[in-house]
């Protein structure tokens, strides 16, 4: 395996484990030779001369060598012996949108995946490098098996508009109980901005899985991140099917995210370890509706008068006020909504 990127290694190796590096360098004599690597300790030798003598001599080599490491201007091969194992990722929910883009991107950095779907067959647009586990949170079948072996789970499945409550919190909190058991070392939540100020029955079930998360007894990382651009398409696709005109509550506000760049967010929060309640992430814009429609319109080659239509109640309203949005965090994502186009799968 062909090593990128040294801080990757630093975190997908457990603790339990070692794991040799071979390196070719000209630093050490010339010679290839091997790293033994731990999180606590850093050992080097060429061929098999590693005696304390010739650790002291190589001192200054070696401190060199390891600011290379560190600053990746040497390639690296990676040996993981037989009896080690590359953390084991599981990805709830991972062929949908967001899940299929988190399993792309932890497999190419290197870690094992197995995706969860309720789906008997990995369908055949998804990556082969990845394992494959039936399961359903809202019946509880096959979650144990999925577990099994884990040592993250990335927990991106969702319903909104089904059964959301027995498979948004009641599925949770199954996939809780048997993570737990499992020994699962770390779970990470994908949440939504705003949950807590907008009273939309999908996000009081979102806060109540959240809090399940919280209270599981396994160290939790939760991610709170805005509309994604795909969702705002649908959102329009449904409203441009009268003819002529678009009716549209143009008053709303969205800092709508490429789910891609969310996804990325999800594996460093892997890399990284626990975090607790993590800064929301958000798109690099707040616009409103009216806006985003009138972009959406144009891509599409469009026209059409867009007529705003009011959203009478409390959801409505905090979408207005912008609850959903989270424009004073200092990280955003940069892909705007025009992106799209690019973020199909
Ligand atoms: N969409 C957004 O704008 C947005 C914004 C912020 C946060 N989020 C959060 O991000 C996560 C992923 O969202 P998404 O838009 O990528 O959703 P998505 O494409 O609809 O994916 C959700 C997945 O959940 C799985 N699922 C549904 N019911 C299940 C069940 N009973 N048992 C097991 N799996 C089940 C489905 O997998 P199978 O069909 O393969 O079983 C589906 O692929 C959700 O938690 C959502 O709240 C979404």
């Amino acid at each position: 395996m062909r090593w990128r990127n040294w801080r990757h290694l630093n975190h997908l190796l457990p603790t339990r484990y070692e794991a040799a590096l071979h390196f070719s360098s000209a630093l050490v004599n010339g010679t290839p030779g091997i790293l033994v690597w731990t999180k606590e300790t850093l050992l080097a030798t060429t061929a098999c001369q590693m005696t304390d003598a010739w650790l002291v001599s190589h001192f200054s080599t070696l401190s060199r060598l390891l600011g290379d490491l560190l600053n990746n201007r040497i390639n690296m091969h990676l040996k993981v012996p037989k009896e080690a194992s590359i953390m084991k990722v599981l990805v709830t929910g991972g062929a949908g949108r967001l899940g299929s883009k988190v399993v792309k991107e932890l497999t190419e950095t290197g870690y094992s995946v197995r995706i969860m779907s309720r789906k008997r067959q990995q369908p055949t647009n998804l990556l082969s490098a990845t394992e494959w586990a039936q399961a359903d949170l809202e019946t509880g079948q096959g979650i144990a098996d999925a577990v099994a072996g884990i040592d993250v789970v990335v927990h991106a499945a969702s319903s909104p508009f089904k059964h959301t409550r027995q498979i948004d919190v009641d599925g949770t909190r199954l996939l809780l109980e048997q993570a737990r058991v499992a020994g699962v070392a770390h779970v990470i939540y994908i949440s939504i901005v705003g949950i807590d100020r907008i009273l939309y029955y999908y996000y009081r079930a979102k806060l109540a899985a959240e809090e399940l998360v919280k209270d599981s007894g396994i160290p939790w990382s939760i991610l709170r991140a805005t509309q994604f651009h795909y969702l705002v398409d649908l959102f329009f696709q449904a409203a441009t099917k009268v003819p002529l005109v678009t009716l549209l509550p143009t008053d709303l506000l969205s800092q709508s995210i490429a789910e891609s760049e969310v996804a990325s967010r999800l594996c460093e929060i892997a890399v990284a370890g626990p975090g607790g309640r993590l800064p929301d992430l958000g798109g690099p814009e707040v616009l409103t509706a009216g806006q985003m429609a009138r972009t959406w319109l144009m891509l599409r080659g469009m026209h059409r008068r867009v007529l705003p239509l009011h959203l009478p109640g409390e959801v409505a309203q905090g979408f207005r006020r912008g609850y959903n949005t989270c424009p004073d965090q200092p990280v955003r994502g940069h892909i705007k909504y025009q992106g799209t186009q690019n973020e199909r799968r």
